[in-house]
């Protein structure tokens, strides 16, 4: 059990005085925003606890569902001033964009505990792009970077309780934005809910992965780059027969030819062999994660010779160790790839890269290595 340090009130307090300058240095809705906060805590069940009443030595993947989630809803063509509520149902028109169509987006992205208790958030500004690029691809209006940004402080500092003691985890937070007004002709919504709610996080197992081949995950000009929901019950198919069969996860090959490595479910693939590293080149059917950029530019950094290119599958025969980056696996060892009845392994453990780059990357997002790179944010 972890050691009470702070009241519910000392909580209410924080996030109720909780407000952020945007980039403009503008501070946006500090007062009705503490007060609405205020309003829904008031009467809360939850304990004074510093720390939710979690396992945090076992977190799992499983949604396990926080205090508080952030609604903002975009009916002209703008959005407003969000707000907090308590993470419940949404209520929806049956015939909502996203319910007929597909229309939709989501983001992941995590805060982490320091040391000395403050909350940090890695990166948030590229979740906030990749929503805007994202949105302008599904015909979807989005929220302002500052505003997305200002959100995800706000969810994580409403569910602070939630966020994991240092080295335990994080908290995830998925942002989602959706076509929320009613749709029956194919046709973009009228009106767009800009939603972000929060679970616990932990690591993952190595992952032993299978080559799909009778299904494509992304075609060429389609929208496999961009984090829409559509690109994501696709893969369950797959997935499941790969899980049925022992596995934990699918390797998608490119749609056009059949050689080349794309990506994985919900993450991406670095190989290694030597001091040489390599992943797909992003064109338009790979997804950009962010924690690929970022291990890309924190394998340069330790020395590595990085290369964003066209990998043949065979290449995974010579290849000493494999990864996958994202941001719920963080850097994630494979144990092995089959292919075509072939079973491939690969180094994992202690002295292997992706253990180095996944150290240094954790180290970052937690406060622990010097980040001299701005990627990481202190929001309390
Ligand atoms: C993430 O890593 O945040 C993802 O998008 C993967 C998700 C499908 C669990």
């Amino acid at each position: 059990m972890i050691k009470r340090t702070a009241s519910f009130r000392g909580l209410l307090l924080r996030v109720a005085s909780s407000s952020f300058p945007s980039k403009s240095g503008v501070r946006r809705g500090c007062a009705s925003q503490a007060s609405a906060v205020q309003r829904m805590i008031e009467p809360s069940p939850y304990s004074e606890d510093e720390y939710a009443d979690v396992d945090w030595d076992n977190l799992g993947f499983g949604l396990r569902p926080t205090d508080y989630m952030y609604i903002n809803k975009c009916e002209d063509a703008e959005f407003g001033q969000g707000q907090l509520s308590p993470f419940g149902n949404l209520k929806l028109s049956p015939s909502a964009g996203v319910l007929n169509y597909g229309q939709g987006l989501f983001e992941g992205t995590k805060g982490y505990r320091k040391e000395n208790g403050h909350i940090l958030l890695f990166r948030p500004e590229q979740n906030a792009l990749r929503m805007k690029i994202g949105a302008e691809r599904m015909c979807m209006q989005s929220p302002s970077i500052d505003q997305f940004v200002d959100a995800l402080k706000q969810t994580t500092l409403a569910n602070r309780r939630w966020v994991p003691p240092p080295g335990k985890g994080s908290l995830y937070l998925r942002p989602l934005l959706i076509g929320t007004g009613p749709v029956l002709g194919l046709a973009p919504a009228s009106e767009y809910t800009f939603l972000i709610y929060a679970s616990l996080l932990e690591g993952t197992a190595p992952l032993n992965l299978y080559v799909e081949e009778d299904f494509d995950r992304a075609s060429r000009r389609g929208t496999g780059g961009v984090k829409t929901i559509s690109n994501y019950a696709p893969v369950l198919k797959a997935q499941t027969r790969a899980k049925s069969r022992g596995y934990s996860d699918v390797l998608y090959l490119d749609s056009a030819t059949k050689k080349n490595l794309e990506e994985v479910s919900s993450c991406n693939i670095f190989i290694a062999k030597g001091k040489a590293i390599s992943t797909p080149a992003t064109n338009g059917t790979i997804l950009a994660g962010i924690t690929r950029r970022s291990v890309i530019e924190l394998a340069c950094d330790h020395g590595y010779q990085v290369d964003e290119r066209v990998i043949q599958v065979d290449e995974l025969v010579d290849a000493d160790e494999v990864f996958c980056t994202g941001t719920a696996v963080g850097v994630a060892p494979v144990g092995s790839i089959t292919y075509q009845g072939k079973r491939m392994e690969y180094k994992t453990g202690s002295g292997t890269i992706c253990e180095e780059l996944n150290a240094t990357l954790i180290g970052i997002q937690r406060g622990i290595i010097e980040d001299k790179k701005g990627w990481v944010i202190e929001i309390d």
